[in-house]
């Protein structure tokens, strides 16, 4: 009988229609690169430089910094899969041109606002146009002179007094090891919830009891973090619709988070409710602010609420935390500001004029930001077409980001020794007497608070919190870490950190 079966039809032209294109692409892949400079990442077509970036995922910032600083301009171009660009720089023009002079061609734009949405919402931080011109006005008035007075005299002194030194005092006592970075970290909470929505978490306190809230805020940030960080972008969008990996994870962690803020504005508004219009003080806090601004959406003044934990609670405790281990490896720094703080206290000056005039203690905590800015890097996209005052072509929908951690290690503006923690940097002598006075950088070289019309609003009240800190912990305590001669390592979610806190041992001063 005849076979009936027909000779299977061979596969191999098939194959070979498809192998050989890709063959042909990776050929052509490993003969390319797509800049001369041999520091910079090689890129492939459709995989950009996705296996260096992976490499390099553990040490994201410092590794950009390398690249950054290695190039004769200071800005370089990443090359991210599937035709995505980065352009990253640190030079001080083209920050200038990003954030005053051509700052209206610079804005957050739709992938960040869209990526950061389910967290922070139309908060501040993620907002441009009309929806942040109206925040940062309502917002302002929490940062003139007499909110700053009132927040460093009542704030900030009685988390120091009756929060901080008694732990302090403890530790010393009792030989017990602390987390440093933690104790600031629930210092930085409990003052900026008290400033933002006058309400006190009483984190800090002896028995340093759980921190739901603030661990659930922590992990919003560390997972929406994996959107932006994903070697494939947009993948994330993927894995929310079908809920799973850290998506699913997101989830549960942001509606806790959202879930408190919610609590805290329906307790402030039933507080709003029962005061009568007269007694009412718009001063009171930024969240009292926006519900007497007629703001009723529920969910927008919930942004608003996020918006400031973020922006005060990692910022300042994390310079903090930088700082006293900075300190304590450099002990002609510590001897100069306890001079200071010595003085200062027997003045006649107020708490207020007190801290604002600490010199050199200022120097310190700019020269510590420089090495450690909190907010390492910042990102914009172009809405138009555009060219860098460097020359660098910027096309629209382009990602830019400037970055603070790198401009602090720019040979050309801080010298051979910007390694160094100097922060006779910043500062010359008086002509008049043996005191000493600032001198600051320009704050598009200087970008650690951002610059222009976005410049942070906190910057005046971070400052004044971290001199009042240094100055209430150094008077009384040395700072020692326990692990002395290991270097901490620097890692960052939006805000910076130091990896696994940084374990001190209190040491009473003995002063008189
Ligand atoms: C060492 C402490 C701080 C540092 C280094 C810092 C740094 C920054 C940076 C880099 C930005 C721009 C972020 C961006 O849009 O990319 C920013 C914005 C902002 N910061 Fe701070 N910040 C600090 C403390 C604070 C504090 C304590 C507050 C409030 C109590 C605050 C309130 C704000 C607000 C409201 C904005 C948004 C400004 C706008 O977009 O118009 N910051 N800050």
């Amino acid at each position: 009988m005849a076979d009936l079966h027909l000779p299977a039809p061979s596969l191999a032209p098939l194959l070979f229609c498809i192998i050989s294109p890709l063959l042909l692409l990776f050929i052509f892949a490993y003969f390319k690169t797509t800049s001369t400079n041999k520091n910079l990442p090689k890129s492939y077509p459709i995989f950009g430089s996705i296996f260096t970036i992976t490499k390099n995922k553990h040490r994201r910032v410092q590794w950009i910094s390398e690249l950054v600083t290695s190039t004769p301009n200071l800005t370089f171009t990443l090359h991210r899969p599937f035709g995505y660009q980065q352009i990253f720089t640190a030079n001080a023009a083209n920050v200038q041109h990003m954030l005053k002079s051509h700052f209206h061609n610079y804005h957050k734009g739709d992938v960040f606002r869209s990526t950061l949405r389910d967290f922070m919402g139309d908060s501040i931080f993620n907002a441009d146009g009309d929806i942040w011109k109206f925040q940062r006005q309502v917002s302002s008035h929490q940062f003139n002179t007499k909110s700053l007075r009132r927040f460093v005299e009542n704030v900030v002194d009685f988390e120091l007094s009756n929060r901080l030194i008694p732990i302090l005092e403890i530790a010393a006592e009792k030989k017990i090891v602390l987390d440093f970075q933690d104790i600031l970290q629930r210092f930085a909470f409990d003052n900026i919830c008290k400033i933002a929505f006058g309400y006190d978490p009483e984190y800090l306190l002896p028995s340093l009891p759980e921190t739901k809230f603030a661990d659930a805020f922590d992990n919003s940030l560390k997972l929406i973090s994996c959107r932006f960080n994903s070697d494939i972008p947009f993948i994330w969008k993927i894995k929310r619709l079908l809920n799973i990996g850290y998506e699913r994870q997101l989830k549960i962690v942001v509606d806790e988070v959202r879930n408190f803020a919610k609590a805290i504005i329906r307790e402030k508004k039933q507080e709003i409710e029962k005061k009568s219009p007269t007694s009412i003080d718009q001063t009171d806090d930024v969240l009292s602010r926006f519900l007497l601004s007629g703001q009723a959406d529920e969910d927008f003044v919930t942004d608003v609420v996020i918006s400031f934990i973020l922006a005060g609670r990692d910022t300042t405790s994390a310079a903090l935390t930088w700082f006293f281990w900075l300190i304590f490896n450099n002990p002609q720094a510590e001897i100069e500001i306890l001079k200071e703080i010595v003085t200062k206290q027997n003045s006649e000056e107020s708490v207020y004029d007190e801290v604002k005039n600490m010199v050199y203690t200022h120097a310190s905590i700019c020269e510590a930001m420089r090495l450690y800015p909190p907010v390492p890097v910042s990102t914009k996209s172009a809405l138009n077409d555009d060219v860098l005052p460097d020359g660098t072509v910027v096309k629209r929908g382009t990602r830019i980001s400037y970055h603070p951690y790198a401009m602090g290690r720019v040979e050309k503006v801080w010298g051979a020794d910007w390694a160094e923690f100097r922060p006779g940097r910043w500062l010359e002598t008086a002509e008049t007497a043996a005191e000493w006075r600032f001198v600051g950088k320009d704050p598009f070289t200087y970008p650690v608070f951002q610059a222009g019309p976005r410049v942070c609003l906190g910057k005046e009240m971070a400052l004044l919190q971290m001199k009042r800190v240094v100055a209430g912990v150094l008077r009384r305590f040395r700072v020692v870490p326990v692990e002395e001669s290991l270097s901490p390592v620097y890692v960052s979610d939006f805000t910076s950190k130091m990896k696994d806190g940084f374990r001190v041992k209190i040491e009473e001063r003995n002063v008189t």
